[in-house]
């Protein structure tokens, strides 16, 4: 049986960081094992917000596909490509966006939340306002049967649901395909200072760091503030550090740190010497495939090159039936 089809994106605006390895990446590297995946760069989603500055989306738009490539997203497998080489998606965003009512994506409690948030960066804009109606053209554009996303995306894809359902209500039934989510529960990855890793907090552990880099950065993370003295007790659930040892960690290894922690016996130092060993194993050999893919600029070129006409005929096809319906070349 043909496997299902698996469609994501992700917007470049920086360098990928643990809270994307550990709440999008694996699980898009696992997903591999299963279904057809389609993975892009959503360069033109970025530019709704980076409008002002592209330089940034150009830069991470090469820094974000090694990563991916060191990871293990797997070109033999993936398609992965970067969304403006796929002009369909722009075309098909514009005819969609001819049946979706404004009041659809004003109600968008994420285009709310966001406006809010980035008051400063001036989202009044019709390209922002837009953005589902973009996000649905990715994702239909390819007959995705699913979308992993994060619960923060859930409100886009429903608004995906509902423009697919308007679109075959008004043209024809079974057209479109209504994609189903995969809810990920990204886990709340803390940054060095306690708060949410995030690039623009100015807290995060990159992909790419460096040995030293990493070691620095581990050194100074807060640990429980309880512990002022090497020989004050702590606690793990209270500790911002601990919570990485769940994922680089194994079990027998953490219930010796918990507990010694409570008592004592292990230092914060000791804690966090064991973390840059364990997240050294992890990364090094992905360290080592992104330094082989800057290295071979003309291979990375042709893996998107080469994902990108795998996707466009398949979004041709999309494309086509939807020119057909809506009576337009
Ligand atoms: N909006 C998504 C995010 O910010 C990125 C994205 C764009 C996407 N198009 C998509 C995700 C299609 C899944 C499917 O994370």
């Amino acid at each position: 049986m043909e496997k299902q089809r698996i469609v994501s994106g992700m917007r470049p605006t920086g360098a990928l960081h643990l809270g994307h390895y550990l709440g999008v990446l694996k699980n898009w590297v696992e997903l591999q094992e299963d279904y057809r995946c389609l993975y892009f760069e959503a360069d033109w989603h970025a530019l709704t917000s980076e409008y002002k500055n592209p330089a940034i989306i150009a830069e991470s738009t090469e820094d974000i596909v090694h990563t991916w490539l060191g990871v293990g997203i797997d070109p033999e497998r993936s398609i992965i490509f970067r969304q403006s080489d796929i002009k369909a998606h722009a075309e098909f965003f514009l005819l969609l966006s001819m049946i979706t009512p404004v009041s659809w994506l004003e109600r968008n409690p994420t285009y709310k939340e966001i406006r809010e948030e980035l008051k400063e960066k001036d989202l009044g804009t019709f390209g922002f306002l837009g953005y589902p109606v973009l996000q649905a053209a990715d994702i239909v554009i390819y007959h995705a049967d699913k979308v992993p996303i994060g619960e923060d995306q859930l409100p886009h894809l429903e608004l995906t649901r509902e423009i697919v359902r308007r679109f075959n209500f008004l043209y024809g039934e079974g057209l479109l395909k209504e994609p189903k989510e995969i809810l990920t529960t990204a886990p709340r990855v803390p940054g060095l200072d306690g708060r949410k890793m995030s690039k623009s907090y100015n807290n995060a552990i990159f992909i790419h760091e460096t040995q030293a880099g990493l070691k620095e950065k581990v050194m100074q993370m807060l640990t429980d503030i309880k512990r002022m003295r090497r020989k004050d007790p702590g606690e793990p659930n209270d500790c911002n550090l601990y919570p990485f040892h769940d994922y680089f960690t194994d079990e027998a290894k953490r219930a010796e740190i918990r507990a010694g922690c409570r008592d004592a016996s292990w230092g914060c130092v000791d804690c966090k010497r064991l973390l840059i060993k364990n997240l050294e194993a992890e990364f090094a050999p992905i360290w080592d495939k992104i330094a082989f893919y800057k290295g071979h600029k003309t291979l990375v070129d042709n893996i998107l090159h080469e994902g990108g006409s795998r996707a466009r005929a398949l979004a041709n096809i999309t494309i086509e039936k939807v020119r057909d319906a809506l009576r337009v070349g």
